[in-house]
């Protein structure tokens, strides 16, 4: 392994750097998209229904009408045909509809929305609709009667890019004959984002044109598909979004809300700013889905794996083929001769779900990595060298290498810190008075995405730099990132710099998802930034005085506020610029190594763009980790408790250690939270979510995280883009399920394959 280039990290870059918006953030400066002032707003309130399956077949709105300030009611008698349905989640199969008809697809879905003069007078008219439905009995989840199973492969055979198995030698064989063998079923339960900041739009209109102020994770995305659904042109629709409190894949897609919200605001004439209720998030938008796996992992005595089958099963809404598909993530973790994998849909009276926190990775791995920790058992052999006679520099299932990958460093590094080795091999062997204690441990990775992404970057004779991108912060610390890197690029104080996101009237900047957006930024100013040191560099060795004429302008470079050649003549910054022309402004468009040339114009018009780590002919770009976890387990209570958790990732060019830190933590505190809280509860019969708001879905507090560790280690990785940034966002999570569950089993002795680990399943 070798150490970041300091090439590459001349300043800023890769320095320990504190929120340049966070003093905005909490002085209340910076303004959410329902924080928005406006004149004269109208406020909205969703009905939404009471049954998850049938249709409405009457509503009466007399007593609503008769609330003093109710000003209008939408639902599908009156603006049914006005909006298209919005596209599907993640483009997969159709989507559930709301107020284009009369039909129920689930609970909880819009079935009219309320406008008055204020939020109170509309909540209480919302309470006051009367609905008459025709109800049928509803599917809830797996098991449920009526609930229909599909595979994959079956459900998408018409489809232009048909979902295929996976399938590598004869793997019922090779398990059969292996003489070591793991073969167990695993789940984990809906969860949903709960992201602070609730699900808000404020739509208003000018004339023909449509401002949105809504927080999504892809500006392009949702002007375009609000304007498809609407029949108006993307131009004439701006979204703004220049602070989240929180995304999680949630803010990911466009939903229903927003065209029935832009038409109240048209019919108004008004603007109209809804802020759907904590309960509503629930069923308006997306959550995770429960899964269940089934595993067989077969070895030989010296541990190397000789067959890997993994079959799965996704819930989904009736319409939807939207799976998450973490096979590929599964298939090439570890080296395996022979694999074989089938996912399966099972359609339910549901609304859709859709990205959550690493989506394919996390579900799929506690699978696979609580199978790895039976198997290490079965075997007797200590996990974490199990992990390492299987390791893979290559792809099992198409023979890709990895363009770096040091999964097996971090094991070691991490094992180091962690303490590793005062652990007893045989579970329920340590002890600390009436608290069992177990390790527990299971690798993480992520793979590594980028966008194409465009950037205005402007330099003033005085040397204040100005970045501007529809780019997104939800709290990752973009605005950060990029004032480094222009900083860093441009050599002058990051104070200098100042960052303006958020605006779909910006350069296009891709999807703020798949934890890829750094790398997707980052390399995009930087580009940007290029464009401006040769513009500077070109006047200073073309004009006929000064120290660079008649240079080279590609051995000039932009340092400590000054332009310097590799001599170390100097020129300042301010001086350069003004032989420049004063004030210099450039826009710059980054098309990632494998994306079309194409790429960029794809994303200002709100289509993906990006370039998949796993999708590559030649390689595969992913990065790693290895999660550690103690966990306290009362012999009497039963009672489980996390004491430590330690996490060591190998994932490139660090750009700021402060907020990649952040975004670790938060991966293993995510991870802990879905491994012994999070679950939506669902009741069967009426296929309602039960625990919908924050005093029912638990959630960690800070008394139940105990002590939480990050390891960087240095990694170079030039091959996967310019700057070598790997996504960290989701990296942090996808391996802390398996953990914390592989150490609840060597403290007690108990396997728990189901998710969330309660005390109950210990007793
Ligand atoms: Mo994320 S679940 O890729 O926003």
């Amino acid at each position: 392994m070798t150490v970041i280039d300091t090439r590459l990290a001349p300043g800023a870059i890769g320095k320990p750097q504190t929120r340049i918006d966070g003093v905005a953030k909490v002085t209340g400066a910076a303004l959410y998209p329902s924080d928005q002032p406006l004149t004269n707003p109208a406020f909205a309130y969703l009905v939404t229904s009471t049954i998850a399956r049938g249709r409405v077949a009457r509503m009466d709105f007399a007593r609503a009408r008769a609330v003093p300030g109710v000003l209008d009611i939408l639902w599908h008698g009156n603006v049914g045909g006005q909006a298209k349905p919005p596209p599907a989640v993640g483009g997969r199969g159709k989507s559930t509809t709301t107020m284009e008809s009369d039909k129920v697809w689930h609970i909880g879905q819009i079935i009219a929305v309320v406008a008055a003069e204020t939020l109170e007078a509309a909540r209480q008219a919302a309470h006051l609709v009367e609905v008459v439905y025709e109800a049928e009995a509803p599917s809830a989840t797996f098991g449920s009667a009526g609930a229909t199973e599909q595979s994959l492969a079956e459900a998408t055979a018409a489809d232009r890019q048909p979902y295929k198995d996976i399938q590598v030698g004869d793997a019922p064989a090779a398990f059969a004959a292996a003489p070591v063998k793991v073969e167990a079923s695993y789940s984990t339960p809906t969860q949903h984002h709960n992201a602070m900041e609730l699900f808000t739009t404020t739509c208003e209109w000018h004339g023909a044109k449509l401002t949105i102020h809504e927080p999504n994770q892809f500006l392009h995305g949702l002007r375009a598909e609000v304007a498809a659904q609407l029949g108006i042109g993307a131009d004439d629709v701006r979204v703004l979004s220049r602070y989240l409190g929180g995304a999680f894949g949630g803010k990911g897609g466009t939903t229903a809300r927003t065209a029935w919200i832009a038409i109240a605001a048209r019919r108004l004439k008004r603007p109209v700013k809804l802020e759907a209720t904590r309960k509503q998030g629930f069923t308006i938008a997306t959550y995770r889905a429960e899964t269940r796996h089934r595993v067989r992992l077969a070895a030989g005595r010296d541990g190397r794996i000789e067959a890997l089958m993994h079959e799965s099963w996704e819930a989904t809404s009736r319409p939807s083929t939207y799976t998450v598909t973490g096979v590929d993530t599964v298939c090439r973790l570890y080296r395996a001769p022979a694999i074989q994998t089938r996912v399966n849909l099972v359609h339910l009276d549901r609304n859709t779900p859709g990205y959550m926190r690493s989506p394919p990775d996390t579900p799929y791995l506690f699978a696979l990595e609580s199978a790895m920790d039976e198997l290490a058992y079965a075997l007797d052999l200590d996990p974490i060298e199990l992990r390492r006679r299987n390791d893979a520099q290559r792809d099992s299932v198409r023979d890709r290498p990895y363009t770096s990958r040091h999964l097996n460093e971090c094991f070691e590094q991490g094992a180091r810190a962690f303490g590793w080795d005062q652990r007893a091999r045989a579970p329920a062997q340590m002890r600390d008075g009436d608290w069992l204690i177990g390790y527990g441990c299971a690798a993480s990775t992520l793979h590594t995405s980028i966008d194409a992404a465009s950037a205005r970057v402007t330099l003033t004779a005085q040397g204040r730099v100005k970045v501007e991108m529809a780019a997104l912060d939800f709290g990752n610390g973009t605005y950060t990132v990029i004032a480094q890197v222009a900083a860093d690029r441009l050599g002058v104080p990051i104070d200098a710099v100042d960052v303006q996101l958020g605006d779909s009237d910006l350069p296009a900047a891709g999807y703020a998802a798949g934890s890829k957006h750094c790398a997707t930024v980052s390399n995009a100013v930087a580009k940007g930034c290029e464009l401006l040191r040769a513009r500077i560099a070109l006047a200073a060795t073309g004009a006929a005085d000064g120290p660079f004429a008649g240079r080279d302008p590609a051995t000039l470079e932009l340092r400590d506020g000054t332009l310097r050649g590799a001599d170390g003549a100097g020129e300042p910054l301010q001086k350069a610029v003004a032989r420049a022309g004063g004030r210099l402004e450039v826009y710059a468009e980054h098309i990632p190594a494998g994306a079309p040339a194409d790429a960029v114009a794809n994303t200002w018009q709100g289509r993906f763009s990006s370039v998949a780590g796993t999708r590559l002919p030649h390689e595969i770009r992913a990065a790693f980790g290895a999660q550690f976890v103690e966990v306290r387990v009362h012999a009497r209570t039963r009672e489980i408790r996390v004491a430590r958790a330690l996490g060591a990732y190998a994932a490139g060019t660090i750009i700021n250690p402060v907020t990649a830190r952040s975004q670790l933590m938060g991966g293993i505190i995510w991870g802990l939270s879905a491994a012994l809280f999070e679950q939506t509860e669902i009741d069967a019969k009426r296929a309602t979510y039960v625990n919908d708001e924050l005093g029912e879905y638990l959630v960690p507090v800070n008394a139940d995280i105990g002590s939480v560790e990050v390891l960087m280690l240095p990694e170079r990785d030039p091959g996967i883009n310019e700057l070598g940034v790997k996504g960290i966002g989701e990296l942090g999570i996808t391996g802390m399920n398996a953990a914390v569950a592989n150490a609840v089993y060597h403290a007690t002795g108990v396997r728990v394959r189901d998710l969330p680990i309660r005390i109950d399943q210990l007793l």
